[in-house]
């Protein structure tokens, strides 16, 4: 279960989902439930560290530089959806970080799917 991908993208596929709810939320006044779906979605920062960990434990060896960046830029990734939310919320800029979020985003997608692992979509 652990050594293949899917739990590991079950897990970022629904931080993902809960990210934008709590942005929704969070827009429409409602931040009680904004706070209620954050504090899931740092439940699932930890899942998708422990899974992406245990991948990388088992298969960094196939290219440990790769996949050296894939972690870093995979924690770089939960470490901006956490500064946006943070940000929002005490009404500072978030153009900055909503940037840095889409652009380690694409990196980890495009990493992710490039490694040996799982769906191979870039050769
Ligand atoms: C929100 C953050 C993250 C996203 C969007 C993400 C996305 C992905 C994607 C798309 C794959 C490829 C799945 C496949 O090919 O079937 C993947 C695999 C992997 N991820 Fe992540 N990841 C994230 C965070 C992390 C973190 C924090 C770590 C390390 C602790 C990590 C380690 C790995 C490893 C080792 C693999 C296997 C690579 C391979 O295909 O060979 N990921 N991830």
């Amino acid at each position: 279960m652990f050594y293949t991908t899917h739990t590991h993208i079950f897990t970022w596929v629904v931080a993902l989902i809960l990210f934008l709810v709590a942005v929704y939320l969070f827009k429409a006044g409602n931040a009680k439930a904004s706070k209620i779906v954050h504090m899931s979605l740092r439940l699932f920062y930890v899942f998708i560290i422990i899974t992406g960990a245990i991948l990388f434990i088992e298969f960094s060896a196939n290219n440990a530089a790769l996949y050296g960046v894939k972690f870093i830029v995979g924690l770089l990734v939960i470490g901006f959806s956490e500064m946006v939310l943070v940000r929002m919320k005490k009404s500072k800029s978030i153009t900055g970080v909503v940037i840095g979020l889409i652009v380690t985003l694409l990196i980890t997608l495009y990493l992710g799917f490039r490694l040996p692992i799982g769906f191979n979509f870039f050769g």
